[in-house]
């Protein structure tokens, strides 16, 4: 079965504090989206990846440094829509018909690693949709006006990463129902959530964060750094 991977980087990254868009912000020479397609490119259940840029950014993959592999995985570049939902539904519209895995992912997480991604691959060619989490760490307490109204038991909660992978027809239903009823989701197993259909949970790498803050740029660079000098 044809894997594509969809890796959304049409956001606008406001909590950056960027001039231009946060995928193409720069770390260890090269833009976020190049370390997230190189990350997906490595791992070999990846036959595509399908980048979904700010409609103004369409011909940046000309201008990248990528690697032999991943420029042989590279499909045309797509154009993001307002909201992530409308991003991952445009780069979704675009995979050939062949495609039988969707594997979408942030190109705000640089840091995934291949190994990871080819284990919720595994997981979602099994059974239809999984996702890559993190049991959360931290004890979690719900705030009204800066006050806390309830610790919420931390036993049964876990951060949902990317990639998240789906069979193709599950998630192009999902996102039509979604539509239909006027549901924005945060993340794409939500949508197949609502289906009723199960999601496989696969325990990923506390690393593989968003880049979300200025001081995250930091560390994923120093992390890309290290990972580069022991290669
Ligand atoms: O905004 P958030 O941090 O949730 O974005 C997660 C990912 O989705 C980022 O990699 C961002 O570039 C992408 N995104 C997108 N199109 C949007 C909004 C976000 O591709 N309209």
């Amino acid at each position: 079965m044809r894997v594509a991977a969809l890796v959304l980087a049409a956001g606008r990254g406001e909590r950056m504090g960027a001039a231009g868009p946060k995928a193409l912000v720069s770390i260890a020479g090269h833009p976020l989206a190049v370390h997230a397609i190189e990350a997906l490119a490595a791992c070999d259940a990846i036959h595509l990846v399908v980048p979904v840029l700010p409609a103004a950014s369409l011909d940046a993959p000309t201008t990248w440094a990528l690697s032999a592999r991943a420029r042989a995985k590279l499909a045309p570049s797509v154009a993001g829509g307002a909201e992530r939902q409308d991003s991952m539904q445009a780069g979704l519209a675009a995979l050939p018909a062949d495609v039988g895995l969707v594997a979408v992912h942030d190109a705000a997480r640089v840091l995934v690693q291949p190994g990871d991604v080819a284990r919720v691959i595994a997981a979602a060619a099994r059974s239809g949709a999984a996702l890559l989490a993190a049991p959360v760490r931290d004890t979690l307490k719900r705030v009204r006006e800066g006050r806390v109204v309830a610790t919420e038991p931390r036993e049964s909660l876990w951060a949902a990463q990317t990639p998240q992978v789906f069979r193709v027809a599950l998630l192009r239903e999902a996102l039509e129902k979604a539509r239909a009823a006027g549901f924005q989701a945060t993340d794409d197993a939500q949508l197949v959530e609502r289906l009723g259909a199960p999601v496989e949970i696969v325990e990923g790498d506390p690393g593989n964060v968003k880049i979300t803050w200025p001081a995250d740029l930091a560390f994923a660079a120093a992390t890309l750094r290290e990972r580069e000098e022991a290669s």
